[in-house]
């Protein structure tokens, strides 16, 4: 890629007038380079990925298709938001695939997590570029790079990604944020009237619950993930956690554990909670969550959570624990 240094004219952007200012450049930018021709983007709802979607929307309206495909690994409410915002709100171009099954056939009994990533990301190309090639006369692909992806090509985060489209589909790339912090795509987000949920969303890897959902995949223990996770999001949020602790979420492993309900003996799965802070994700330390908080958020999980008897707190900073269990 040419040009991958940050111009030095580029003032950081911390101001709502300064994302104005960024905007009205880039909207230029944007309809220069792209003058009467379409463009396709990968939205999952991210961050990055809805900045770049928001941009070219008022850039070019519906020369810009975007392709939102459900995995079936996303957390609860995203593939309705992503519609909801983007199809209804802003009116956008915007093509849903759901292939839930088709990953979730692939991944089943696949318990090794390097082999289950693999999986999730040639699955994802592959659904992309069938709906690339369904599509007539594009000729650009805009992608939600930002700065530290530039930076740390050979980082984490490089070596964490799902990868790139395969070499018959090229298009020109069209990457408006590239020269951005996320700290400034937030700014920037904010001031084209994105929601705060998805702006200010916390980090969520690109195989999403599938490595917080231990081993070989199941529907049943996915779907107690998927509900776990979104009733700890709820009461972080309820309890002003949301935007101070950097990263929070559940994970459900692969064994099984007894209880008790009803007078009855269970044996269920247990849930693990696992709330970090960090600055760049090499390392991170263990947020002290209120007791009673997360007795109310263990009494919620193993009465609302089908299949889920017992209720964990993950206490080990990375190192020596990443911050995913997979
Ligand atoms: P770990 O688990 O390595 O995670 O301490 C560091 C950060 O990277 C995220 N992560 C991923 N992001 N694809 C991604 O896009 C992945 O496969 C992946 N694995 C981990 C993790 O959520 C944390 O923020």
């Amino acid at each position: 890629m040419a040009n991958n240094k940050r111009p030095e004219t580029l003032e950081r952007i911390t101001t709502p007038e300064l994302a104005r200012a960024f905007i009205d450049e880039q909207l230029a930018a944007l309809r220069a380079q792209i003058g009467d021709k379409k463009v396709l983007l990968a939205l999952s709802g991210g961050v990055d990925s809805s900045v770049v979607a928001a941009l070219l929307i008022k850039a070019i309206g519906q020369q810009l298709v975007c392709v939102h495909v459900n995995h079936g690994l996303l957390r609860k409410g995203e593939p309705e938001q992503v519609i909801e915002v983007f199809r209804n709100q802003m009116d956008a171009n915007l093509i849903y695939v759901d292939a839930v099954d088709r990953f979730l056939d692939k991944l089943a009994g696949v318990s090794d997590p390097e082999t289950k990533r693999k999986i999730i990301g040639k699955e994802f190309i592959d659904v992309f570029a069938e709906e690339a090639k369904k599509l007539e006369g594009i000729e650009f692909l805009a992608q939600g790079t930002i700065y530290p992806d530039i930076l740390e090509s050979d980082g984490v985060k490089a070596h964490h990604n799902v990868g790139g489209l395969p070499e018959d589909l090229q298009f020109e790339l069209v990457e408006p944020v590239k020269f951005l912090y996320k700290d400034e795509v937030r700014v920037v987000g904010k001031e084209l009237g994105l929601p705060d949920g998805m702006v200010y969303r916390q980090p969520f890897p690109g195989p999403g619950l599938g490595v917080r959902c231990v081993g070989a995949i199941t529907r049943d223990r996915l779907e107690a993930l998927r509900e776990s996770d979104a009733i700890l999001r709820e009461e972080f949020a309820k309890n002003g956690l949301q935007g101070k602790v950097w990263q929070y979420f559940t994970i459900v492993p692969d064994f099984k554990s007894t209880g008790i309900l009803n007078g009855k003996r269970t044996f269920d799965w247990p849930v693990v909670i696992r709330a970090v802070n960090s600055v760049d994700a090499t390392t991170a330390t263990i947020e002290e969550i209120p007791y009673a908080l997360l007795h109310h958020i263990t009494k919620r999980i193993t009465s609302e959570v089908p299949g889920v008897n017992r209720v964990l707190y993950d206490l080990t900073p990375k190192p020596t624990g990443t911050i995913e269990w997979e």
